[in-house]
């Protein structure tokens, strides 16, 4: 790993509006922040500057991230405390340090500058790497491990799921031919492989050959929808009645999942037609930043990586009523199996704690492709190609 300090590794992304959203529940001494993804600890720095009587939690499961972080917010001293964990931990986490609730909480989704910059660790597809893209080396499946044994069914199913990928089938096919050559270790072959496979026609119009496979493989690899699935419903009932839940997101299957979850807590869950709105279904989230909020043009220009990022937040405005808790994770798990689809979410139920994210082999096809509405509002692998090409 270069030494590069943390703060220039990473521009962090909508950071005033961020700060501006969660400060207002960090005012009372010891208020607890979560930042759930800390990455070079951008976020987190603005956050105990901006709430000088607030602590900070930092959870990432980056090791390398943790240990740049940890460096540049060693300044606030026992304000701050890194966690290696996953985020969808956060209940768990909280407990460990002997602190009943949260009263804001972050989740910055996607990966670091410092994953994209690091050639060894994979994520790139400008540089010939080998195919790793785990977040946690602890994880047990690579990139390459994904592309050396799933099936072409299952091969196809997470590229056209995760990548919006329209040559799916044809490229799943030729990486299974490729492979009875010898296994893929580098990316360079692939990337070769994807110029081969993919018409021209298409490759003009549609950015680099590479984007949308290689941001597939590192959702799978990282299994990060159903990490997120989980973890949402966690955050929300890890804060307190006052509490601030905020989302950065880059691509719509996020997007959409945290808009559902959201929505299941700031809506009545009355049937219609009832006279009364009984307690247990009035809305206990208020919504706080009305749909999106996305970063302005001169972000943009400034920070290229900042592109797709869409940014939502809840308050919490009551205890959980009974039940809801658990009709607010089944919004998560249910828009989860609509990205999923049989490769890290179970199809029925909630899956036990700790079953999520851990990167699960193929096990065969779904029967249904139950994909979640064509492309990408504002542009598939958006976020995947602005972060290779800040790499230039
Ligand atoms: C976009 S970066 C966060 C940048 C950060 N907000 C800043 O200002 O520097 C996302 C970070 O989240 C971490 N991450 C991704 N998925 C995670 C998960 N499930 N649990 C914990 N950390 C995760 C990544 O390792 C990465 O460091």
């Amino acid at each position: 790993m270069t030494q590069r300090p943390a703060q220039d590794r990473h521009t962090p992304v909508l950071l005033a509006r961020v700060v501006e959203l969660l400060a207002p529940a960090l005012a009372e001494p010891g208020a607890v922040y979560v930042d759930g993804t800390l990455g070079m600890g951008g976020h987190a720095e603005a956050i105990l500057r901006a709430c000088p009587r607030a602590r900070a939690v930092g959870i990432d499961r980056d090791p390398q991230a943790l240990e740049l972080a940890g460096r540049r917010l060693a300044i606030f001293a026992d304000r701050f405390t890194p966690v290696a964990a996953r985020y969808d931990e956060i209940d768990t986490v909280l407990a460990g340090l002997g602190l009943s609730a949260a009263q804001a909480v972050l989740l910055d989704l996607g990966v670091s500058s410092l994953q994209l910059d690091e050639d060894d660790r994979g994520f790139a597809y400008r540089v010939d790497a080998p195919l790793d893209m785990r977040m946690d080396p602890a994880l047990p499946m690579t990139a390459a491990d994904i592309l050396n044994t799933y099936e072409a069914a299952g091969l196809t199913d997470i590229l056209r799921r995760y990548g919006e990928e329209r040559f799916a089938g044809k490229i799943s096919r030729a990486i299974v031919a490729e492979r009875a050559s010898g296994p893929f270790t580098t990316s360079a072959r692939l990337v070769d492989l994807l110029r081969r496979v993919i018409p021209a026609a298409a490759r003009a119009k549609s950015g680099h050959p590479a984007k949308r496979t290689f941001q597939a493989l590192r959702i799978e690899v990282n299994g990060e929808l159903a990490g997120l699935a989980a973890a949402l419903p966690r955050a929300i009932e890890a804060c307190a009645p006052g509490g601030r839940v905020a989302v950065l997101s880059y691509h719509s299957l996020e997007d959409r999942m945290v808009k559902k979850v959201f929505a299941a807590g700031a809506t009545s869950s009355a049937p219609p037609g009832l006279p009364v709105e009984l307690p247990e279904h009035r809305p206990y989230l208020r919504s706080l930043t009305r749909g999106t909020q996305t970063p302005t043009e001169a972000e943009v220009a400034h920070n290229p990586r900042a592109a797709s990022a869409r940014l939502r937040a809840i308050e919490r405005t009551a205890a959980t009523p009974p039940g809801r808790a658990a009709a607010l994770a089944e919004a998560a798990w249910a828009q989860a199996r609509r990205g999923v689809g049989g490769h890290g979410v179970p199809d029925r139920g909630v899956p036990d704690r700790g079953a999520p994210n851990r990167g699960i082999p193929d096990r065969g096809m779904p029967g249904r492709v139950d994909w979640v509405g064509g492309m990408d509002r504002y542009g598939a692998s958006s976020t995947n190609e602005a972060f290779q090409e800040g790499r230039r």
